[in-house]
């Protein structure tokens, strides 16, 4: 692939003061190599207004340039680390994604001066359009397949920049915005980007069933928390949940705080039977081991509590998920996030092995909610998830494709079979799939590969910038 990056380059404002000192707005973009000399005369001009700035300004102006001020040599910082991440070919996701932060955190800082009734005049609408180019160009990058570039030992200086970081509180992160409970802030489903994320994490290869993902719902301070279980034993279950304290850690293989187990041995009473399970406000749902029933695992104070499905639900590799050359084994449950919370999709005797959809009501204990029968053969399917209370399924197409096919909707009742959306894979099999709610995420786990990609509402929230 041809090297082509674009680097960005703030920015950032002109600013016509009274006494009619500029400061002036640099963008550089580049083929090939940063230009760290535009930079500098930036860095230089944020510096400028904001010594020049006179007591008569206001508070809040100088204290956003100050905060301009700080962010570009941070992301001199940053864009050199991917510099020198460069093989010849491609940039580290990672780079990007930490350069994507600081974008978004001077956007931010942006807007917040375009806010204020002095800078209107002042910010040129020039400048929005340009980082609003920048934009795109970090999104497209950030598609690339760049695992072969990520060096470990680079990414763990990184990471130890952002946990200082982190610790002194110098930059918080906003967090995302979250839909209220029980409603869907999105229209309909209308298609699925390229993959965003695409790696083999800390076991590249070892476990071919598996499921990964975030808590939609998740406890104070381990909101950027991402979880990972493999099957472990026979491709069939689990005894631990593994968690990494961002994506950038799971990405290198760097887990901290590591595993919590739910038992000590495999397989047992409680051990995870199966790929298809979620986390959600700090509990593990999963089809419990040789049972007809969804195990609740409480990772705060390791109990467990089960939730037992309609007689006649198929379990034990009984009611799988498949295509024509090969069913999934110990598909049988498959729990599922949306915005209203906990789901499982399954099948049973009397539906005929159509796809069954009960809602989990999350109290103390769990219990099964309102359910809904689908005319959808679950042998046919190769996954399913739930979207703002729509229920999602797969089929596989070839070993580059699998198809979003159905849908069925909780609110209206309504089925469709033309759904038509594509999902470019990786690696030939879907082994786990769930959508997070948080950043409208689609998580897969393919063959031992993590995969991501974003799904795209008819209505997607303005503020959300990744
Ligand atoms: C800046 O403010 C103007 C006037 O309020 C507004 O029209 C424009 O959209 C704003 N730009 C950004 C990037 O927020
Ligand atoms: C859906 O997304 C894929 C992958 O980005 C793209 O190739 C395709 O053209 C899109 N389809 C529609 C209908 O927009
Ligand atoms: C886990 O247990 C704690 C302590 O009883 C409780 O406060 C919390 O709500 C439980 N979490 C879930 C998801 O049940």
């Amino acid at each position: 692939m041809k090297l082509l990056v674009i680097v960005p380059l703030c920015v950032l404002f002109t600013l016509t003061q009274q006494s009619a000192e500029n400061c002036v707005c640099e963008f550089a973009q580049s083929e090939k190599s940063f230009p760290h000399d535009k930079l500098k005369t930036a860095q230089a001009a944020a510096s400028d207004c904001n010594s020049n700035l006179t007591p008569q300004k206001t508070v809040e102006l100088e204290s956003l340039l100050l905060g301009l001020h700080h962010r570009l040599p941070q992301l001199e910082k940053d864009v050199s680390m991917l510099e020198k991440e460069d093989d010849g070919e491609l940039y580290g996701v990672l780079s990007l994604y930490v350069i994507e932060n600081e974008m978004t955190e001077i956007k931010q800082l942006m807007d917040k001066l375009n806010s204020t009734a002095l800078e209107r005049e002042l910010l040129t609408a020039d400048t929005t359009q340009r980082l609003q180019d920048l934009r795109e160009e970090m999104q497209e990058l950030e598609t690339f397949d760049t695992m072969q570039v990520v060096k470990r030992q680079q990414a763990n200086q990184r990471l130890r920049r952002d946990l200082e970081q982190c610790k002194n509180g110098l930059h918080p992160t906003q967090q995302p915005t979250k839909p209220p409970h029980g409603t869907c802030p999105y229209g309909q489903l209308l298609n699925i980007t390229e993959p965003r994320v695409y790696t083999a994490g800390e076991y590249p290869g070892s476990y071919k069933y598996g499921a990964w993902g975030r808590d939609p719902k998740p406890e104070a301070g381990k909101e950027s928390w991402h979880w990972l279980i493999m099957m472990t034993s026979s491709n069939r279950y689990a005894h631990y949940v593994r968690f990494y304290s961002t994506l950038s850690s799971l990405i290198i293989g760097v887990s901290v705080p590591g595993n919590i187990l739910i038992h000590s041995s495999n397989p047992a009473t409680n051990t995870i039977q199966g790929p298809n399970n979620v986390l959600y406000g700090g509990a593990l749902y999963y089809n419990c081991y040789n049972k007809d029933a969804v195990c609740r695992f409480n990772l705060t104070t390791k109990s467990i509590t089960t939730v037992e499905l309609p007689k006649g639900t198929r379990y034990n590799s009984k009611g799988n998920f498949c295509h024509l050359d090969e069913c999934y084994p110990y598909t049988d449950l498959d729990l599922a996030t949306d915005e209203s919370g906990v789901w499982v999709i399954y099948t049973t005797t009397q539906d005929f092995g159509n796809l069954v959809l009960s809602k989990v009501e999350e109290g103390e204990p769990p219990k099964l909610g309102q359910t809904w029968h689908t005319s959808v053969y679950k042998l046919a399917v190769t996954n399913t998830f739930m979207a703002c209370g729509v229920l999602y399924a797969t089929r596989y197409v070839s070993k580059e494709v699998e198809e979003i096919f159905y849908s069925f909707n909780t609110v209206t009742g309504k089925e469709r079979f033309n759904i038509g959306i594509f999902i470019k894979k990786l690696a030939p099999n879907i082994e786990a799939l769930n959508y997070s709610p948080v950043d409208q995420m689609l998580h897969a786990y393919c063959d031992s590969y993590m995969v991501s990609y974003k799904v795209l509402f008819e209505l997607m929230d303005d503020q959300s910038w990744s």
